[in-house]
C-alpha cells in the first residue's frame, strides 16, 4: 500500500485499487503541491472539524459520493451540506471501503467556522485506520497524552504525529508520543505550513532514532512511501 503526504495533516491512502483521503485541506494549502481535483477516493477521514483539516471535504465527497467519517457533530453538520456522511464518536468502529477506523480521543478543539460563524462545533478525534495490511494512527491535533499507551496496545505500524508545536504537541512530546505508542514508523505532520509552526524535521528525525526504536519517514509535500 502508499501512503502519500500532501502537505500539513492531508494524507492520501492508496491499496488494492481503493484510496482514502485524511484531512484533505489543499486548496489554500500553502505547501501542496496538488489539486483537490486530483483526487476521486472512495472514504474521507477526518480528524476534526478546523478548517485546516475538513479543507475540500465536501466537494471531494460531492464530487464523488465518497463517505466522509468524522465525529458525530461534524457528520451532521457535513450530512446537510449533502454529503454521503457516516458518523461516529470515540471508542466506535467504522467499516468503509476496504479498511475499519476507530476513533480515539485527542486533546485540542474541534469548530468549523464559515466567515465569523461557527457552523459546525464538536469534539476532536485521532484515527486508528486499518487498511491495505497496515494499521495507521493519525493522531489529528493533539497534545501528548498518557492514553497513548493505550493506543499502542493495538498494535500502530505507523504513526502519523504533528510536530509543529503552538496549536499541537511539539517534537519533544512527539518524541514522548512515540515512546508510548511503540510504532514500527512515525510520519511527522503539521509542521511549516504557517510560520507559528515551523520546525527542523530532520531534528526530529534525529531525536526519533536515538531515544525511541521506531524508525522516521519525514516526507516532502507530495513524497508517498510504499507499506
Ligand atoms: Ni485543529
Ligand atoms: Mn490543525
Amino acid at each position: 500500500m502508499r501512503l502519500t503526504y500532501i502537505a500539513h495533516s492531508a494524507f492520501h491512502l492508496e491499496a488494492d485499487g481503493k484510496s482514502v483521503l485524511v484531512d484533505p485541506f489543499i486548496t489554500g494549502n500553502p505547501l501542496a503541491t496538488v489539486q483537490a481535483g486530483d483526487f476521486s477516493p472512495q472514504t474521507i477521514i477526518l480528524t476534526h472539524a478546523h478548517n485546516d483539516h475538513v479543507g475540500d471535504t465536501v466537494e471531494i465527497a460531492k464530487r464523488t459520493g465518497a463517505s466522509v467519517i468524522s465525529t458525530f457533530e461534524l457528520g451532521e453538520w457535513l450530512e446537510k451540506q449533502g454529503v454521503n456522511a457516516n458518523y461516529g464518536n470515540h471508542g466506535g468502529t467504522i467499516d468503509f471501503d476496504g479498511g475499519t477506523t476507530k476513533m480515539t480521543p485527542a486533546w485540542h478543539t474541534s469548530t468549523y467556522t464559515d466567515g465569523d460563524k461557527i457552523v459546525a462545533p464538536g469534539v476532536p478525534a485521532g484515527q486508528i485506520v486499518r487498511f491495505g495490511g497496515h494499521s495507521f494512527y493519525f493522531a489529528g491535533d493533539t497534545c501528548l497524552f498518557g492514553d497513548m499507551k493505550l493506543i499502542g496496545e493495538e498494535g500502530i505500524d505507523v504513526a502519523v504525529l504533528p510536530i509543529g508545536d503552538h496549536f499541537t504537541m511539539g517534537p519533544a512530546d512527539a518524541v514522548r508520543a512515540v515512546r508510548l505508542l511503540e510504532p514500527r514508523f512515525v510520519v511527522p505532520c503539521h509542521y511549516n505550513t504557517f510560520p507559528a509552526i515551523k520546525q527542523d524535521v530532520n531534528q526530529f528525525a534525529q531525536m526519533v532514532k536515538e531515544k525511541t526504536g521506531a524508525r522516521c519517514l519525514p516526507l516532502n509535500p507530495g513524497e508517498s512511501h510504499e507499506f
